[in-house]
């Protein structure tokens, strides 16, 4: 397997031709010359994205593992650290934000204390009223 190049931001934006056609995707190269006519999805929306980072479009199309491997044979090089930006995962859906549970702490009514001093009241009451 060839060595991996090392590219910046920029010379990706300005090596970026229809003749060597590369994009970036989660910090590393590709170039898709060879894949414009063969994508699946057309080879216009890979010219709207050669030489930028296309990491956001790619995600939003939510690509199926298949697509995943196939750009491995696209892989030319990295970006250089410098230049790396820390993607945000997203976030599951089923998890509670600190916010949620703090809240739900906070509440009296969903917390230990209110059983117990409706039991209290009860016995209070009873005693008062059999008393
Ligand atoms: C080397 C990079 C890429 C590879 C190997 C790749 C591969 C594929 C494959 C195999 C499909 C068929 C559906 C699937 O299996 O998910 C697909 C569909 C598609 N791709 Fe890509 N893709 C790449 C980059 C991109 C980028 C950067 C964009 C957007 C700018 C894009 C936009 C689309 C669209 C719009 C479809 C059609 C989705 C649909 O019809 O529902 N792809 N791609």
């Amino acid at each position: 397997m060839p060595e991996l190049k090392r590219f910046s931001r920029r010379e990706v934006a300005e090596r970026s031709t229809k003749q060597q056609a590369m994009f970036i995707i989660y910090n590393q190269v590709y170039d898709v010359t060879k894949f414009l006519d063969d994508h699946p999805g057309g080879h216009e929306v890979l010219l709207d994205v050669i030489g930028k980072d296309a990491t956001t479009d790619f995600k939003d199309i939510g690509h199926s593992s298949d697509a995943n491997d196939m750009m491995k044979k696209y892989h030319i090089g990295d970006v250089i650290e410098e230049d790396k930006i820390v993607y945000q995962k997203p976030k599951a859906a089923w998890v509670d934000t600190d916010e949620t549970a703090e809240s739900m702490n906070d509440s009296f009514l969903n917390s230990w204390k209110f059983p117990v001093v409706l039991g209290l009241l009860m016995t209070v009451l009873y005693s008062y009223i059999l008393g």
